[in-house]
């Protein structure tokens, strides 16, 4: 069995600190500049700014520095940027796909807030995680990684809505 706890811990960490350090650290100009889509709503929306794009990805690749260090494989450092990027790029995918479907700013969806943005961590990791995890790769470590990213993408954010930093739980 190709489960190794370790390598999947190692996988996540990076694109889940580039999801949440946004929420603490992002700022006010919108990706889209404000800008409508063809459907006369906005092409993301303000909850995707320039600032939390580029602390998101710092974030989740100075984790991956953490663990270059650590492990004393400097893979990890290149690895957290294609995953942080990854998982950036799906949260404004989601975004994207939210506002297409008329949710407002902050309209939870299971599928685009919780599992998108480490769906794209996985596609844009790929490459090198087949080469020195393939095991995270697996079909069991998939199912692990989606439950459990689910599970702590609620907790998380019920602990930042607590804490006064997002103004709805999800
Ligand atoms: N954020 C940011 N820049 C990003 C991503 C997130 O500034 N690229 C900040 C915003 O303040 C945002 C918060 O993190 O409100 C939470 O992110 P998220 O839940 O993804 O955004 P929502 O406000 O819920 O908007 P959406 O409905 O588009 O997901
Ligand atoms: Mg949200």
């Amino acid at each position: 069995m190709q489960f190794d706890v370790g390598a999947i811990i190692l996988f996540l960490m990076p694109p889940y600190v580039a999801n949440a350090v946004p929420v603490i650290f992002g700022g006010k100009i919108p990706i889209d500049f404000g800008i409508n889509a063809w459907d006369g709503k906005r092409l993301l929306g303000d909850g995707k700014t320039w600032r939390g794009l580029f602390v998101g990805i710092v974030g989740g690749v100075l984790v991956g520095y953490a663990e270059a260090a650590l492990t004393g494989n400097s893979v990890f450092a290149f690895l957290a940027l294609l995953t942080s990027c990854g998982a950036m790029l799906g949260d404004i995918l989601g975004s994207f796909i939210k506002r297409r479907l008329n949710y407002e700013r902050g309209r939870p969806s299971l599928f685009m807030d919780q599992l998108l943005f480490i769906i794209m961590a996985l596609i844009l990791g790929y490459p090198i995680l087949a080469q020195v995890m393939p095991g995270v790769l697996a079909l069991e470590s998939i199912g692990v990684i989606l439950v459990v990213t689910y599970v702590m993408h609620r907790v998380m954010n019920i602990i930042a809505n607590r804490l006064g930093l997002k103004k709805v739980p999800w």
